[in-house]
């Protein structure tokens, strides 16, 4: 496992396996750098192989799958390579990778230059958004730590392989975060999306093939290859392999960092993990996979945390984010709270994102104001299809999933605030 942790109030709990790594001779005491020890004798392509056969995927939210992504990378004739570690996290709701960094940072070190030598990167960089100084500290000691020992710079290990790591400061954007958007803000570019194809696979930093992956999924690498495939697939599903972190909030008993295994239900992350609904209160909906996730009714939560499963219920994993409300919650002031975030953030560029979340915003605000008329729920749900299909990247593609699936699930809220007081007393009366 990755860690099996229980991240609460500040304060973290040891549950079985949990180990933290905070110094580089306590990360070694445990294993740490056994992996890139065993790999750097070996053909780079077994790293590929292991972690394909092991089922790795990322964990940014798109579910790529990682050894995939890294062939691509290593296949390209260009012999200047790129690694970089996307450590924007922006997901509102997510929290996981500020602890890796934090508690762990060797972990992502060793699985960042286990990455680099399966492609043939000689450099890579962590992409920490700014809001985390202290974590952008830890790491910049930690690289310090590890290029003393002589596990990066150059001639790792005494091998020929040579891996320098830095870290780029994140320019306080969500959208930052999207990969294309993030090499265009490290090339002292507007932090904007660029068309793909081609992927950063192909053309990434400065245009040379580079490999982009999230904090967790590079954390994952080292476990992998030290306990090889079929230890990694006895954790988990056979469709999703492994653990992953869910950073549960709301108004659960114990909000936290989880690590579960694939195939545990979202039930359970609120029950046993979280304790249950805090001051005995009951669940009105859960939404899941961030700003960018959807919002669920109860009854949907005995769904598996599976990529199949999910997908087919139309759940976004996301970024492991699991937000639960109790039945004080308003859907609307929830999704308003949403469609406010995207706002901000998108940065304007395609007309459906920029003008769809302006008439989303509007619409809504009437809703809670209290004077919005029954066809505006209509004109807000095709607003926001036609921004789903036509947005030029994944923020405006993702912007109106909590919108869409709490239409699907809590159309009546949205309805009877378009009632005036009367009407609402009369559909009361009836329903009763
Ligand atoms: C608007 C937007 C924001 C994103 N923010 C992040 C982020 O903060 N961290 C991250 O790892 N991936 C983020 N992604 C996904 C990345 O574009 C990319 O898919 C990911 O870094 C690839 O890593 P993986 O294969 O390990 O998941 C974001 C995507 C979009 C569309
Ligand atoms: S979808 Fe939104 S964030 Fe993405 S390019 Fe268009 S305006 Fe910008």
């Amino acid at each position: 496992m990755l860690t099996a942790l229980h991240h609460n109030n500040d304060s973290v709990f040891r549950l079985s396996l949990f180990q933290e790594f905070p110094t580089l001779m306590h990360y070694q005491s445990f294993g740490g750098y056994e992996a890139l020890k065993q790999a750097l004798t070996g053909n780079p392509v077994n790293i590929i192989e292991t972690l394909a056969a092991a089922g790795l995927r990322g964990r940014g939210g798109a579910a790529f799958p990682t050894g995939l992504k890294m062939q691509m990378v290593r296949n390209n004739a260009e012999p200047v390579r790129y690694v970089i570690c996307n450590a924007d996290e922006g997901e509102p709701g997510t929290f996981k990778d500020r602890f890796i960094m934090s508690h762990i940072p060797f972990q992502l070190l060793e699985g960042m230059t286990l990455a680099a030598y399966a492609v043939g990167a000689r450099k890579g960089y962590i992409y920490i958004r700014h809001e985390y100084p202290e974590v952008q500290d830890t790491m910049r000691r930690s690289i310090a730590a590890a290029s003393a020992a002589g596990l990066l710079g150059k001639n790792i290990l005494g091998q020929e392989f040579s891996f320098e790591v830095e870290i780029f400061s994140g320019a306080g954007s969500y959208l930052c975060g999207e990969e294309t958007a993030l090499l265009s803000s490290m090339e002292g570019k507007k932090g904007r999306p660029r068309l793909k194809p081609p992927y950063p696979t192909q053309y990434g930093l400065w245009g040379k093939p580079t490999l982009i992956n999230n904090v967790e999924t590079l954390a994952n690498i080292s476990m992998i290859i030290s306990r090889g495939a079929s230890w990694y697939r006895s954790l988990g599903t056979s469709d999703s392999p492994g653990t992953k972190l869910i950073s549960l909030s709301g108004d659960v008993a114990r909000r936290g960092l989880y690590e579960v295994p694939f195939g545990t239900t979202f039930r359970e992350m609120i029950e046993e993990y979280g304790g249950g609904m805090k001051e005995g209160g009951s669940i009105k909906a859960v939404n899941i996979g961030g700003a960018s996730g959807v919002v669920v009714p109860p009854w949907e939560l005995d769904c598996t945390l599976e990529y199949q499963s999910c997908q087919e219920r139309g759940i976004t994993i996301g970024s492991g984010a699991v937000f639960v409300m109790n039945e004080s919650r308003s859907i609307l002031a929830n999704v308003h709270n949403r469609v406010e975030f995207f706002l901000h953030e998108s940065c304007g560029k395609c007309t459906p994102c920029r003008e769809g979340l302006r008439q989303a915003g509007r619409i809504i605000h009437r809703l809670i104001a209290g004077e919005a008329e029954l066809s505006e729920v209509d004109n807000l749900e095709r607003y926001t299809r036609a921004m789903q299909n036509a947005a030029f990247c994944g923020l405006g593609q993702a912007a109106g999933n909590s919108l869409i699936s709490s239409l699907r699930y809590f159309r009546q809220e949205y309805e009877e605030a378009c009632l005036d007081s009367t009407q609402r007393f009369e559909r009361r009366e009836v329903t009763a």
